[in-house]
């Protein structure tokens, strides 16, 4: 039997955080680093080897048995929430390779998920739509890490479209691109930090949002406005940041590049103050990349740590990115890792 090949990008978040689950807009793009699940059919078990060399996980079909502690516990998820939507349980041996950063905010385990999820669905002959393929994808990450995460990541892994940011509205799960303009790079820098409590604080900030809508007697903090949570910081956030997430897409669109990184600072000044999920090196290193020349940047994901996003002119980001790495170092005497991202398909055409 031949072997297969199923692929699914990580996705960097250009502005919009914390707004998913709280049924509002986001704009993220899958980036040109990915999960890849390699198959060929085997028996009764699922057995899963890790190309980078850590370990083998051999589960039930359904994804009962022992997980263990690490990436085991993305696999045993979705084969669970695959079964529950009615794949047979159909035995196959896999292994996994991925160039995507860890634990660094770009969505390694929604690019692992979406990457085996669609080989668990070959394997078994079983066809899930885009749009519940996402769905099945977040509740594996859910049921995998207990943190109660929206479905941007994994709709990004799917959705992703080449050259161009993906608007989304998480109520409806519409997914509009807007083109991205060949004069504009994508840079991201990890801070050197991993993050930290970013699960426990993840959702504390989800139970904060939900209790404020629910005060306001509204189905989620998407129907909220400025007056509505004027005196509230955490809806404060989500309501202007909704407003940043849709005029970033207008401006996008526009060809204004100059807006769009501006409304990407005023988002992590906003994560910053009112959301509180920033730190103090995360705020170092956007100052750094402004400082430096960057159109904009802000923490990108869930906070706590890990990477931002910048913007900058295509022929001016080597710089930016040099002289930004140099402030942030000398401040810091952490390392910095910058790299840049180019938009790219996601695992399936949207709509197929
Ligand atoms: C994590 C979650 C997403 C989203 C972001 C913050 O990446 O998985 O659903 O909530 O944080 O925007």
């Amino acid at each position: 039997m031949p072997e297969l090949s199923f692929r699914a990008p990580g996705r960097v978040n250009l502005i919009g955080d914390h707004t998913d689950y709280n049924d509002g807009f986001v704009l993220p793009i899958a980036i040109d680093r990915e999960c890849i699940v390699r198959t060929r059919p085997d028996g009764d078990t699922v057995r899963v080897r890790s190309r980078q060399g850590e370990g083998e996980v051999v589960l039930g079909a359904d994804g009962s048995g022992d997980a263990g502690g690490g990436w085991g516990r993305y696999v045993a998820g979705v084969l669970r929430t695959l079964a529950e939507r009615g794949r047979t349980a159909v035995g196959f041996e896999a292994s996994i390779s991925s160039t995507v950063p860890l634990g660094a905010g770009l969505s390694s385990s929604a690019a692992l998920e979406v990457a085996f999820a669609l080989a668990a669905c070959a394997a078994a002959a079983f066809e899930v739509p885009p749009l519940e393929l996402a769905r099945a994808c977040q509740a594996a990450e859910r049921l995998a890490t207990g943190v109660p995460c929206g479905i941007m990541d994994q709709l990004a892994a799917i959705a992703g479209r080449r050259d161009a940011a993906l608007l989304i509205d998480c109520r409806s799960l519409a997914v509009d691109p807007a083109s991205l303009p060949p004069s504009l790079a994508v840079l991201v820098v990890h801070s050197g930090l991993p993050r930290a409590l970013a699960d426990s604080a993840y959702a504390e900030r989800r139970a904060a949002c939900e209790a404020a809508a629910e005060r306001l007697g509204l189905r989620a903090l998407r129907d909220a406005t400025a007056e509505l949570v004027a005196d509230d910081p955490r809806a404060r956030h989500v309501v202007s940041e909704n407003e940043r997430v849709l005029a970033a897409a207008d401006a996008l669109r526009a060809g204004d590049v100059a807006t769009v990184g501006r409304l990407m600072s005023e988002s992590h000044a906003s994560l910053r103050d009112d959301f509180e999920i920033s730190t103090p090196e995360l705020d170092l290193l956007v100052e750094a990349l402004t400082g430096s020349g960057a159109l904009g940047a802000r923490l990108t994901g869930g906070g706590f740590g890990g990477c931002v996003v910048a913007l900058a002119a295509e022929d001016n980001v080597g710089r930016v990115s040099a002289d930004a790495c140099e402030r942030y170092r000398s401040a810091t005497g952490l390392e910095p890792t910058a790299f840049r991202v180019r938009a790219v398909d996601g695992a399936r055409p949207p709509g197929r």
